[in-house]
């Protein structure tokens, strides 16, 4: 009793001091606070208003950054050319850059795995499922099996983890090279027939990687995006093909990621696309499939 009450006594006698030193430590936070929450205000209000347009769907003239070419190196041995970004391109396609996807090493593996394999490039047959010669397609090519080697399965992981989309679900690599002239029309990578989607299903995303630069022509186009393909910031360096569509210049270790169904799984024909003819230099580019299901090889 008696060291309770020596104790709570000069307790509540500090009552009111100690109250004020709790209003003061009150008032100092929310001081703090308000400070914390104008400079949060201040630098979100300069940062939405430098983006606030590129986030605007549908509006192609702002992709954040351009795929203008750079110095390999900046004169202080920052060797840029393997900084990794990716930038959304376009909402109708859905399609992404990565940019330096694949190093320069893993270009030239590639490259040098299936040179000896090239094969005039085929199409399916939208009737039989079977693959035919075609004029709409002068490529040569070849498939790289899935997981054939240390490298390519780096290179699927990779997708995988960028995608979303299971390795299991790709079909095998395939390796094209395009010569001057050398062009694939306007086309969908989803299947009309049954054949084909027997195993795996249907083709769901591609992501088509570019192993080397191309001078001129050679571009990606999506023929029919929504919104004005003429306001991408590169609209003036594409070739008169290019120009007739959302293009993405080619640039050796980019990757180009896009779907041909929608979110809800229904087939999207904004995802029309070609690849145009080279016009000077010569092209190399990987083609990863992906499927809905996994995909037996
Ligand atoms: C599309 O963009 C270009 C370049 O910014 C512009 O000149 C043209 O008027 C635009 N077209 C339409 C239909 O808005």
């Amino acid at each position: 009793m008696m060291k309770k009450g020596r104790h709570s006594r000069p307790s509540s006698s500090r009552k009111p001091s100690s109250s004020t030193l709790f209003l003061s430590i009150l008032l100092i936070f929310s001081f703090i606070a308000i400070i914390l929450l104008v400079f949060g205000v201040l630098s979100n209000s300069s940062s939405s208003s430098h983006s606030q347009s590129s986030h605007r769907v549908n509006d192609l003239s702002s992709i954040v950054h351009s795929t203008t070419d750079y110095d390999i190196d900046d004169g202080f041995g920052f060797d840029r050319s393997t900084e990794r970004w990716t930038e959304v391109i376009s909402w109708e396609p859905r399609a992404f850059v990565y940019h330096n996807f694949l190093t320069k090493d893993e270009c030239e593996h590639l490259i040098e795995l299936a040179k000896p394999h090239m094969m005039k490039s085929t199409v399916v047959d939208s009737e039989t499922g079977k693959s035919k010669d075609s004029r709409v397609r002068t490529s040569s090519g070849t498939f790289l099996a899935r997981g054939r080697d240390k490298i390519i399965r780096d290179i699927e992981k990779r997708i995988a983890d960028f995608t979303f989309i299971p390795v299991e679900n790709g079909e095998g690599l395939q390796v094209l090279h395009y010569e001057v002239g050398q062009k694939y029309e306007p086309h969908f990578d989803y299947f009309q027939d049954e054949f084909n989607t027997k195993n795996g299903g249907q083709r769901m995303a591609t992501l088509l990687m570019y192993l080397s630069d191309v001078e001129e022509g050679g571009e990606t186009v999506f023929p029919a995006p929504k919104g004005n393909f003429s306001s991408v910031p590169w609209y003036n360096e594409l070739s008169e093909c290019g120009k007739k569509g959302l293009s993405i210049k080619p640039k050796r270790g980019d990757a180009l990621l896009f779907w041909s169904m929608r979110p809800d799984a229904s087939l999207d024909p904004s995802s029309l696309h070609g690849g145009c003819p080279v016009i000077k230099g010569n092209k190399w580019s990987s083609t990863k499939w992906m499927r809905v299901h996994e995909y037996r090889t």
